[in-house]
């Protein structure tokens, strides 16, 4: 089965689709208003795209995911003439000469393959001065562990993990610095939140 076919299968969709009230969305909505001047937001493997519903007016939203169910869903549900959807694998698809503010992997960046490759992408993707932001759960008490690879994720075997340090090498080896690793806590289970920025060349 290929990525695509895995994730349509896998019908992230109505019923165990992030919910407003869920804390990466309420997390991310307060980052994300913090910025005072208008900034352009990639949501990367945006899922049924309720990211979308914590930009302000004045901001630019689109949403990429690989799966064509997740984005007519998204379609269907938070149309809106300013936000703009993307059916493809953030991998392969060509942004031309775009660039953002802002890119954010809320849980989808353990869910890719390449994740060396998806790094040097949002890399070029990214303005000089703009941010990554990455969102995953982490599994230990120490917060050693997170980034889960899709080999290993559902389809192939169950769960392997990459260390914290070694996403914060890969990191640092495609050229960008870290702002800040903050953990949420939450009943059922804890949230890493990394900033990062690219370094100027
Ligand atoms: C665990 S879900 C997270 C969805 C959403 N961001 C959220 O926080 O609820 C991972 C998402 O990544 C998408 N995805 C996986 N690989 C992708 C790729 N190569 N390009 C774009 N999206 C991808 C999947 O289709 C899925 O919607």
């Amino acid at each position: 089965m290929d990525n695509e076919a895995f994730w349509d299968n896998r019908a992230y969709l109505r019923n165990n689709a992030r919910k407003l009230n869920d804390p990466v969305i309420l997390d991310f909505k307060i980052w994300i208003n913090s910025f005072k001047k208008p900034v352009s937001i990639l949501d990367v493997g945006c899922g049924n795209g309720i990211l979308s519903q914590t930009i302000c007016k004045h901001n630019d939203y689109t949403g990429i995911d690989i799966s064509k169910k997740n984005i007519s869903l998204a379609t269907e549900i938070f149309y809106e003439e300013r936000f703009k959807w993307i059916s493809g694998d953030y991998l392969y698809y060509d942004f031309k000469m775009l660039k953002y503010d802002i890119l954010v992997f809320s849980y989808s960046i353990f869910c890719m393959d390449k994740i060396a490759s998806v790094l040097g992408k949002s890399r070029l993707l990214l303005k000089n001065e703009g941010h990554l932001v990455l969102y995953t759960a982490v599994d230990d008490p120490e917060f050693r562990r997170t980034f889960y690879f899709p080999q290993f994720y559902g389809y192939k075997a169950l769960f392997s993990a990459i260390c914290t340090t070694d996403i914060i090498g890969l990191l640092k080896e495609h050229q960008f610095n870290i702002t800040s690793i903050n953990v949420l806590k939450t009943k059922k289970t804890h949230i890493m939140r990394i900033i990062a920025n690219p370094i100027s060349r």
